[in-house]
């Protein structure tokens, strides 16, 4: 099976680069590749002729989506109906990533692939809106709800995962705050990776969510990241309504992986602070330099 893979060198893409075998991979970048380019996606999935197309490219600063809303739909649903087509025309299989911001929040119980989505965000719409194009243009597609993100090739290159901005705030020295009333599952992408590729290989296509196991707030998150590195530092709870945001989110958004767990060749998802601490050991061990 030929995988064309956008986004090869963010954070899930980068994982996923490790999953395949060099030769049944087309990995491309931004530069190869700007999914809103639409003439250039017909052209090379024409050229290349995949089997499977696997899109990580989003605009995911939620923050900004609120200010520039024309760019989040344009990435993350226009671009993405654009997919579908073009993966129809050749019959590629489609997958797509979406997030745990499509829901509002408001549950009290992680939310199942049959709950209906009611997005707070530009973001969150945006993605939305990607899922519905998809579904409704083309049967042969993977819609996989993430959540939490973070990944060693992100926090290298970018700097940009939670884990890492702790860590950095703490060897600082700095006084740090987290939000204690936002409740998600922090989730790392190299445990997705694997299981992402053997869900494809089942072609049971659909809606899934793709979440580690349980769930806490970012605070407990925070607290995780330290007590698992031995470091102590100042470290208190504050809430949504003193930690203003442009964009708002859900107040939960654990994600129930019900869909998942019916298919008996894609190993269980770990407990998400057995899956920080592999992070944080494979962190060490990395040979580049933060
Ligand atoms: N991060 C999270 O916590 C989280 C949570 C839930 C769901 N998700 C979803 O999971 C997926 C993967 O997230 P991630 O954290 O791996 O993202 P990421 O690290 O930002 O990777 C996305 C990749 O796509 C590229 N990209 C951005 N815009 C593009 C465009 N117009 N055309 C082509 N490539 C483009 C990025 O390049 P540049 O970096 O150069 O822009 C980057 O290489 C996304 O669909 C996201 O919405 C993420």
């Amino acid at each position: 099976m030929k995988t064309l893979l956008i986004g090869a060198d963010g954070q899930l893409g980068t994982d996923l680069t490790k999953v395949y075998a060099a030769d049944q991979l087309i990995p491309l970048t931004i530069t190869d590749l700007d999914v809103c380019d639409y003439e250039k996606v017909g052209e090379i999935f024409r050229a290349s002729k995949p089997d499977v197309v696997i899109n990580t490219a989003a605009y995911h600063r939620v923050d900004e989506c609120e200010t520039y809303p024309d760019r989040a739909l344009a990435v993350n649903a226009l671009a993405v109906r654009n997919l579908a087509l073009v993966c129809k025309e050749i019959n590629a299989i489609l997958v797509h990533f979406s997030t745990d911001y499509v829901f509002d929040g408001e549950a009290s119980r992680p939310y199942t692939e049959h709950d209906t989505p009611r997005p707070v965000s530009a973001y969150g719409i945006s993605k939305l809106t990607g899922e519905l194009f998809i579904r409704y243009l083309y049967d042969r597609h993977f819609i996989l709800r993430l959540c939490g993100l973070y990944g060693v090739r992100g926090s290298m290159e970018k700097g940009t995962n939670f884990v890492e901005t702790m860590l950095k705030l703490a060897q600082e020295g700095k006084e740090i705050k987290v939000v204690n009333d936002q409740t998600l599952t922090p989730t790392y992408t190299r445990i997705l990776a694997p299981r992402i590729k053997a869900l494809i290989a089942t072609q049971r296509f659909g809606l899934y969510h793709m979440t580690c196991d349980g769930g806490c707030s970012w605070y407990e998150f925070a607290q995780a990241i330290f007590e698992l590195s031995g470091l102590t530092p100042k470290l208190s709870p504050t809430t949504s309504e003193q930690y203003k945001t442009p964009a708002k989110r859900p107040r939960y958004s654990v994600l129930e992986n019900e869909n998942l767990k019916n298919v008996p060749s894609v190993e269980p998802m770990p407990f998400w602070r057995d899956a920080l601490k592999d992070y944080l050991e494979e962190r060490k061990a990395s040979p580049l330099r933060r």
